[in-house]
């Protein structure tokens, strides 16, 4: 079976409500990311960062899988599927995909803040401040904010490596060391990118672009590669 590999970003959840990062002059629903994704935040204004995570994750019970997220899990029927995704969303999930890397962790889990590798998960959609992981620490959001690092990144650049074809959907490539991946993908590889905005690519020899929403070009793109084994 081809093994095919798929990196999306917050593009492939806009159509579901959810806003992506860099469409909004740098801000992320109204905040500045340094005000809420990074360690020093949460260190300085541990009420703010809880609170803020909180909201996104009450938008995200609320969200929908959309028709992108959707048609991406029918390729499983005839292909080997591995969803890498820098979203902290689970709509791969609920679209019905089975095989999911988050890159950047997921919003339904807390972890421990002492150390990330006790998770668990959050029934609903808030974490309160005195929830305490079982070292006694306060819980706060599974998801990588910057100047983390990112503890998933070796095992997706091995699944890049072993793509048979590549498929990139919704991401601006902004945001390192995610950013990064396409590079472990061989140059022979079929690679496609669908979104309103290609990211700027370079050394991208032979790349299809589908200059659509995710909603539109992604069913289309997996009709044809359905097609392809008929
Ligand atoms: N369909 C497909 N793509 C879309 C759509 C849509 N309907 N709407 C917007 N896009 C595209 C934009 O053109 C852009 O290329 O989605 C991309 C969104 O880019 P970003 O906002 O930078 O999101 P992403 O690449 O996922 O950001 C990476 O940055 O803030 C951090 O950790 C956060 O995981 C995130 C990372």
């Amino acid at each position: 079976m081809k093994h095919i590999v798929i990196l999306t970003g917050a593009g492939i959840s806009a159509e579901s409500g959810l806003k992506t990062f860099r469409d909004s002059d740098g801000l992320w629903e109204g905040y500045n990311i340094e005000e809420v994704a990074t360690p020093q935040a949460w260190k300085r204004n541990p009420v703010l960062v809880q609170d803020f995570y909180n909201m996104r994750r009450k938008a995200v019970l609320e969200a929908k899988p959309n028709a992108a997220h959707i048609a991406l899990a029918r390729l499983e029927e005839k292909y080997k599927v591995t969803i890498i995704t820098q979203n902290i969303d689970d709509l791969h999930e609920r679209g019905g995909s089975t095989n999911v890397v988050h890159l950047h962790g997921i919003i339904t889990r807390s972890q421990s803040s002492k150390n990330p590798n006790y998770t668990y998960p959050i029934d609903g959609w808030e974490l309160k401040m005195d929830e305490v992981c079982e070292l006694g620490s306060p819980l706060r959001a599974h998801v990588v904010w910057f100047g983390e690092a990112v503890p998933m990144i070796e095992t997706a650049m091995d699944i890049c490596n072993r793509a048979d074809i590549f498929i990139l959907v919704g991401t601006s490539l902004a945001v390192y060391p995610a950013a990064s991946l396409i590079s472990y993908v061989g140059h022979e590889i079929t690679k496609y990118v669908v979104d309103p905005k290609i990211p700027p690519i370079y050394n991208l020899i032979g790349l299809i672009k589908i200059e659509e929403k995710a909603s539109i070009g992604v069913p289309i793109l997996v009709d044809k590669l359905l097609n392809d084994l008929k």
